[in-house]
């Protein structure tokens, strides 16, 4: 009867009903039977994960990417000690050692670069540039290739280890973060980053062959983790229900497991990590790690700072089951697991250290500093309150302000707030872009006190003692903690655009005379260096203001900078142009956001191709030039 239901994977809704009950009575019995067989053969399953750390497969090195450095460092595993650093260029992410080798290949997020590196003579080796944003990096099993995830626009890059050239590219969705590579090397997985999607790509034909989507309110997913021996795969990922403007339930932390198999049921389930062990709430899971022997699964919370180790169950069903709830550093990042699966180690990315963890105890066994912390005492403490779900934060553990702004990026959503349907905005050169919001209702990043106490937050605040309610009341000054937030906040700068690299094309240069024409009206409101006039106050009215019902503060909103447009989809106050085209046509059917009735279908797409240029100059040179002012909290 038992294995007849196993077998038949539920038919039926009673006999699945009955198959739970028998599941959770035998779960013990039959986890011990598949775990004695499975650990006795080999690892005939493992494949290599994502991460920003790894570790080499004779277990003697670990390397970690320091974020805030522009470098990595090479940890020696037998002393516990740092033993080089290397800089590697601005804002590293995914690191991993090339198949069995000491070769270090990394992601230069800011700077579209790979490098590589020899950690054992400290020397760069080469590197390859690519088009944009290199995310998630592994490499094949024997070494000969290494694979790159490139977040904007959705990619694969499969480059030549030796030769260090770029063989193929394979389109891999939108924003394409987390990967990893099968050990038969016959297949990648991909995450889609602000749909946490999954998706295998056949790396025989460079065509996409599967995917697994969750539910529409599933995002920010940045890695994917391979079970050692059986057919699955787990995702870290949020869930942002932006129709709640409340703590309670507008974001969650989960764990996605994806059956690999080809099997058609059950293809994909997701684990609420929050109430997960009935007592403690977790938020932000960045990175997962399962141990080689297959019996352990970690997930780390950047949010509230800590860890979640669970057993894996060979239930299909369950699939994990808690063990226990570990307090690690401020902003946990990263974690992997020796390949004895002895040890564990933790990157704490905002205390620039280390930590090595007896696996089976959970005891810290030593703590590694990695690098200098690179920012100034007030962005450190700014920006440990940013990453922070935690008291004076947030008083519920569910959410921080990056839960929306990861690293200064959009969510990707819209929110119903309660002044109306709010698109998420990027933080990018927001010191220059003063005063903030749609609606320019704040003048300062400390009015943001008011949503650290607001229904979505639920925090204590910054502020010692009452707030006061008017926006109009300058903030600055009553708190150095909420002062840092601020100066965290206005850190972010706008990189240029991956579609002007060689300059303005043609396309590109007919737009720009169309931007700048007398007819289409676009640069008196959008001009300067931030193509905004957000620093005059004023608001404009340009047709947008009645298509939501939920609307409080129509008619006229704070011009938008133009600069990085190219990848902050969708448009508009209320996202509801999916596309820089809808901006242009179906948003703008009156001519009252400038003029583009008359434009031909050519021309418009001229105008978007500029657009997406932007910027293709640095703005920052511009507008210290024409002596604009910089918001210094
Ligand atoms: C639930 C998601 C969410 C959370 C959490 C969140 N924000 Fe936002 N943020 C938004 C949305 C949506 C907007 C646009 C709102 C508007 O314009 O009215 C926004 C806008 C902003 C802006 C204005 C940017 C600009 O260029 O005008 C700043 C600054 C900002 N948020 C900072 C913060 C800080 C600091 C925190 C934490 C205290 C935080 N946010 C928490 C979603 C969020
Ligand atoms: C009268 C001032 C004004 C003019 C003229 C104007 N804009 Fe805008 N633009 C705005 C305002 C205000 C918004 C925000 C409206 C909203 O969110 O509802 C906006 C939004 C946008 C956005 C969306 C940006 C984002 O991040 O969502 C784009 C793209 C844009 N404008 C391009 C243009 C182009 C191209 C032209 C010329 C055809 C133009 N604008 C003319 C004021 C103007």
């Amino acid at each position: 009867m038992r294995i007849w239901c196993y077998l038949t994977h539920y038919t039926h809704s009673q006999q699945k009903e009955s198959c739970v009950h028998l599941f959770s009575l035998f779960r013990v019995a039959v986890t011990g039977w598949l775990l004695l067989c499975l650990t006795s053969a080999s690892a005939v399953m493992a494949g290599t994960s994502n991460s920003l750390m790894d570790i080499s497969t004779d277990g003697t090195l670990l390397v970690c990417s320091n974020r805030d450095n522009g470098s990595i460092s090479v940890i020696d595993l037998a002393r516990l000690q740092k033993s080089r650093e290397f800089n590697v260029g601005h804002l590293p992410e995914g690191v991993s050692f090339i198949g069995d080798t000491h070769t270090v290949a990394v992601a230069v997020y800011g700077e579209d670069r790979i490098v590589f590196v020899d950690a054992d003579q400290g020397q760069q080796l080469g590197n390859v540039d690519v088009f944009d944003e290199p995310y998630g990096v592994v490499s094949n099993r024997s070494g000969s290739h290494v694979y790159v995830t490139l977040d904007y626009p959705g990619q694969v890059v499969e480059i030549d280890a030796e030769t260090r050239q770029i063989d193929r590219t394979f389109n891999a969705g939108t924003f394409a973060r987390g990967i990893a590579i099968a050990e038969d090397a016959r297949r990648l997985y991909v995450t889609n980053y602000f749909t946490a999607q999954l998706l295998a790509i056949d790396l025989e034909t460079g065509d996409q062959v599967d995917e697994w989507t969750g539910t529409s309110y599933d995002n920010l997913c940045r890695q994917v983790v391979l079970n050692p021996h059986r057919e699955k795969a787990y995702l870290p990922h949020l869930q942002s229900r932006t129709t709640f403007a409340h703590a309670a339930s507008s974001i969650f932390p989960y764990v996605a497991v994806v059956n690999t198999s080809e099997v058609t049921e059950r293809r994909r389930r997701r684990i609420k990590m929050d109430s997960f062990n009935g007592a403690q709430v977790t938020s932000n899971p960045w990175e997962i790690a399962v141990s080689p022997d297959g019996r352990r699964l970690y997930v780390v919370f950047s949010g509230t700072n800590d860890m979640y180790v669970s057993n894996v169950l060979d239930d299909d069903y369950w699939e994990i089951e808690f063990e226990r709830h570990e307090r690690l550093g401020h902003n946990p990042r990263a974690i992997r697991v020796a390949p004895d699966s002895q040890t564990i180690y933790v990157y704490n990315a905002l205390d620039f250290h280390v930590v090595a963890y007896d696996a089976e105890t959970i005891e810290p066994i030593a703590t590694i500093d990695v690098c200098e912390n690179p920012l100034s005492d007030e962005v450190l403490t700014g920006k440990r309150l940013f990453y922070s779900a935690l008291q004076p934060m947030s008083g519920r553990h569910w959410i921080s302000c990056s839960s929306c702004h990861p690293d200064g990026d959009p969510d990707g959503r819209t929110w119903q707030n309660p002044e109306g349907l709010r698109n998420t905005q990027a933080l990018f050169g927001m010191a220059w872009t003063h005063p903030i919001h749609w609606s320019a209702d704040r003048d300062e990043v400390q009015d943001f006190e008011h949503t650290i106490r607001g229904d979505l937050m639920q925090g204590r605040g910054l502020i010692k003692g009452e707030v006061h309610p008017s926006l109009e009341e300058p903030n600055l000054g009553l708190s150095a903690s909420l002062d840092a937030l601020a100066a965290y906040s206005n850190t972010h700068e706008f990189t240029l655009s991956p579609h002007a690299k060689d300059g303005l094309s043609d396309t590109a240069e007919r737009g720009r005379e169309l931007f700048f024409s007398e007819e289409t009206k676009c640069a008196t409101c959008h001009g300067g260096p931030f193509f905004t006039d957000s620093t005059t106050g004023q608001l404009h009215d340009v047709g947008t203001g009645t298509a939501d019902q939920s609307e409080k503060m129509a008619p006229a909103y704070d011009t938008p900078t133009l600069l990085g447009v190219y990848r902050t989809a969708p448009y508009l106050h209320h996202g509801m142009a999916v596309t820089l085209e809808d901006v242009l046509t179906t948003q703008n059917p009156n001519d009252l956001h400038g003029k583009t009735s008359h434009l031909s279908v050519d021309e418009i797409n001229d105008l978007v191709a500029f657009l997406k240029s932007l910027p293709y100059k640095n703005p920052q040179v511009a507008a210290e030039a024409a002596g604009l002012l910089r918001v210094e909290p």
